[in-house]
């Protein structure tokens, strides 16, 4: 090719990376592994082949794990704990920085053999994974540190089993383990079927970084194992990354077993371009969106919506930006699309692909290489927001785009899937860029850009894109637990008597709906006793459609989030007047209904909590994290939703002060149930809310049976989060059932919390009842 020739063409010569490194790390393995297990790789047994997708050829032999495999490693991990947690926080920290720094000093081995193993382009691999996973060890080597001052109420939860997919191999890895370590927990992880060598080079820098045996241990295998781990007896702490449906079946599968749990799900992220936005960088933005990692992400920018008076200039523009990438040897460092994981996936994204009919489609016209897991670069325009295309995971390099003319449209299109992961908001008018970032319902929101990522600012989803964090201070929450409290609660069975009329004027029971007084549908009472038998009054038997009509009026009232922490506070002040100005009919009716002379106790500490969440309402505050990026990640508190809140038996009026003031607080509504055996004081309570300014729908009160009304809360789809104190036993029933739409629980186990205590309020009520929304925004030079 003559000069003048490549100054036409402008293509570039292949400049491959030298992979000799990484072969030859894979030959001194004898191309065979085994697990990773106490400190030392197991001989290699039955097993798979991990294979290079750009061209097919066999990287290693690999063993499926066997249930004995699995409980072995579990075993060494457990063995592991307390020593690696009695190492403190400087101990681990030092060990948290030989990883980081071994990473480094091997970074372009382990950027390599991830190009190889995976087939994400070497540029990706080399400049964007492996920085990442380094800074990922640095970050939480400080967090080690900083444990015993900054979390002095928080312990290690133990044994953590994680399982992670195959896009980002190291990444995920590295996301998933250097928390764990660093909060004094051991882990057992099991990379993705087609890519795990990377984590097995993890585990022989471990080695070599002197890490203590059974802190880390690696399994590899199928879905099947990692099965096993998630459901392993004596594993504490289950973390998850890939599809909603493994996710779902591992929140089923683990419901009731007490372990903690933070699934990173799927997602059909929004790509937002406004006619004001400057669309050569939305262009750039949108290549690094949906073609990094061939669209491989689950935050993939792979729904472009974009305003219709710059649409047309805007797809020009976009393909003529296609035309432009390349696509070749991922190890090219000239390539801008690599391979596609597996065969396997590439048959699955064609097939989405071809089966779509409608819309148009523009595909990059390029010889893709003969061999190999590859697939064009490819935008569909046209289709409509409900096309199965424009809803569902495409996980490939495959861009659907549709139009919108106003703001409130653009919210309401990107709004409109099951996920909420993430978002990208492209306009040169800030004003409106950060009036839509909190609009859309997405755990993290890039303005101005897409994909960015730091181990200082959380990431996680919203609604069936998962819950929990990962990074920043957020992300240590999952890995901790507060230190004691083992004791087991005891169920408490009503008080029984003799029913008949009641004392004075007959009362007629009705729930708490929309901030009116509702009549019970199935129109079923049930009368409350006195310890001796004596007939207290009636409480309504709610059932599902009042259940139904309470979610309802909930749903409604989301004007309340937007309220501000200072008229919110209030409220919760207000309350607190009118509760104490009819103390002694509540402490009467306590101590009538349990006997003893615990309600003026009750009532006092009622006030007092109503007091710290008017308290907290305008401090429970976000903030600014510093990224080593151009820009700054706001953190904020975003409400959760709507709260089904099943009260805590013990405490009537204190357990239900407890669930409803950090609830409200934060700006989520409840539909709350009271306490089962001591339902009595609801009515009074809601008195004092019907005098305190509180809109209609934000508390919604009922009564009835926990066991009954509990799996259809958390079957309920548009109840956000469900959390549950009650001595019912009811913690499995609503974590399966909670299943549906990945809400949110937090339920006690059978665990006793003594509500008259710190334990009963603060840090932990607050950041149950919100969720991290972290916002990428430009800033600085
Ligand atoms: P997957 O969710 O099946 O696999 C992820 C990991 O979970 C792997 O390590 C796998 O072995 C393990 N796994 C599978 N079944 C399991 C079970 N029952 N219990 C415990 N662990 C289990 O994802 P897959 O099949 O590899 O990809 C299918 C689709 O999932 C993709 O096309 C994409 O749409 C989505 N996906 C999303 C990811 C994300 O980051 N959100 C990552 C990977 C896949």
């Amino acid at each position: 090719m003559s000069v003048k020739e490549i100054f036409e063409t402008m293509n570039y010569g292949p400049a491959p990376e030298d992979a000799s490194e990484a072969f030859a790390w894979l030959v001194d393995q004898g191309d065979r592994f085994g697990h990773f297990i106490d400190g030392d790789f197991t001989s290699p047994d039955e097993g798979f082949l991990s294979r290079n997708p750009a061209n097919g050829e066999t990287l290693a032999t690999l063993t499926q794990a066997t249930q004995a495999d699995v409980d072995t490693a579990v075993e060494a991990a457990r063995k592991a704990q307390g020593k690696w947690a009695r190492l403190g926080g400087h101990g681990r920290a030092k060990h948290l920085y030989a990883i980081a720094r071994i990473l480094q000093r091997n970074a372009r081995l382990c950027a390599v053999l991830e190009t190889l193993d995976n087939g994400k382009p070497i540029r990706e691999s080399r400049d964007i994974d492996l920085p990442l996973v380094q800074r990922h060890f640095y970050y939480h080597a400080g967090m080690a540190q900083l444990m015993e001052s900054e979390l002095p109420d928080r312990e290690p939860v133990g044994v953590c089993g994680q399982v992670i997919p195959w896009n980002f191999p190291l990444l995920m890895l590295a996301w998933k383990v250097a928390p764990a370590l660093a909060m004094g927990n051991t882990v057992v992880l099991k990379p993705a079927e087609y890519t795990s060598l990377t984590a097995l080079l993890f585990a022989d820098l471990c080695r070599q970084a002197g890490l203590p045996k059974g802190v880390v241990n690696i399994v590899t295998g199928d879905g099947a194992v990692g099965e096993m781990i998630v459901t392993h007896p004596d594993v504490d702490k289950v973390a998850f990354t890939g599809s909603t449906e493994v996710g779902r079946r591992i929140r089923q599968a683990t419901a009731g077993s007490g372990k903690a749990l933070t699934l990173e799900l799927g997602g059909k992220s929004p790509y937002v371009v406004f006619e004001d936005a400057d669309l050569d960088s939305a262009i750039e933005g949108l290549v690094d969106a949906i073609w990094f990692n061939q669209g491989q992400v689950c935050c993939a920018g792979s729904r472009l919506l974009v305003q219709e008076g710059v649409a047309e200039r805007f797809h020009d523009k976009l393909r003529a930006r296609m035309q432009s990438l390349r696509i070749g040897n991922p190890l090219d460092k000239c390539i801008d699309v690599g391979a596609i994981v597996d065969p396997v996936q590439v048959r699955a994204i064609s097939e989405m692909v071809e089966g779509c009919t409608e819309g148009e489609r523009f595909s990059v016209a390029t010889d893709l290489p003969e061999s190999g897991c590859f697939y064009p670069p490819t935008l569909i325009t046209g289709l409509a927001p409900s096309h199965r295309l424009m809803q569902e995971e495409i996980f490939g390099p495959v861009l659907v785009s549709t139009t919108f003319r106003t703001p409130d449209e653009a919210v309401q299109l990107a709004n409109n899937t099951r996920y909420g992961l993430a978002a990208s908001v492209w306009s040169e008018n800030l004003n409106l860029a950060l009036d839509i970032a909190p609009r859309i319902e997405a755990g993290v929101i890039w303005v101005n850009g897409s994909n960015m990522f730091d181990a200082a600012a959380g990431f996680g989803g919203v609604r069936e894109s998962g819950f929990g964090r990962e990074g920043g201070w957020e992300g240590l929450r999952a890995y901790t637990r507060p230190v004691g409290r083992t004791r087991q609660l005891a169920g408490i069975e009503p008080n029984t008597g003799e029913n008949g009329p009641a004392e004075g004027i007959d009362r007629t029971p009705k729930l708490y709906i929309g901030g009116k007084q509702a009549r019970p549908d199935g129109g079923y009472s049930r009368a409350v006793f006195s310890p001796r038998g004596k007939l207290l009054g009636q409480v309504p038997e709610a059932n599902r459609k009042d259940l139904r009509n309470a979610v309802e009026a909930a749903r409604g009232a989301g004007a309340w989030g937007r309220t501000s922490g200072h008229q919110r506070a209030q409220i919760l002040y207000y309350m607190a007047e009118n509760l104490s100005a009819r103390a002694d009919d509540f402490a009467h009716k306590i101590n009538e209904m349990k006997g003893g002379r615990s309600g003026e106790k009750e009532v006092e500490a009622s006030i007092r909590r109503l007091f710290t969440y008017a308290a907290w309402a305008d401090k429970f505050d976000g903030q600014a994290r510093g990224v080593p990026i151009r820009g700054i990640a706001l953190a904020m508190r975003a409400p959760v939703g709507v709260i089904g809140a099943i009260c805590p038996d013990e405490a009537p009026l204190l357990g239900m002060v407890s669930m409803m003031g950090p609830a409200i607080a934060m700006g989520n509504r409840v539909v709350m149930l009271a306490s089962e055996p001591y339902p009595l004081v609801y009515a009074d309570f809601y008195q004092v809310l019907d005098t305190s300014d509180l809109p209609g729908g934000v508390v919604n009160i009922l009564t009835g049976k926990h066991g009954t009304l509990a799996p259809v809360m958390a079957a309920h789809m548009d109840v956000d989060a469900v959390w549950s104190f009650s001595s019912s036993g009811i913690s499995e029933v609503i974590e399966r059932e909670s299943a549906g739409n990945l809400k949110r629980t937090w339920v006690n186990n059978g665990l006793v919390r003594d509500w008259f205590l710190a334990e009963g309020e603060g840090r932990d009520f607050l950041e149950a009842a919100t969720e991290v929304k972290t916002i990428w925004v430009p800033y600085g030079a």
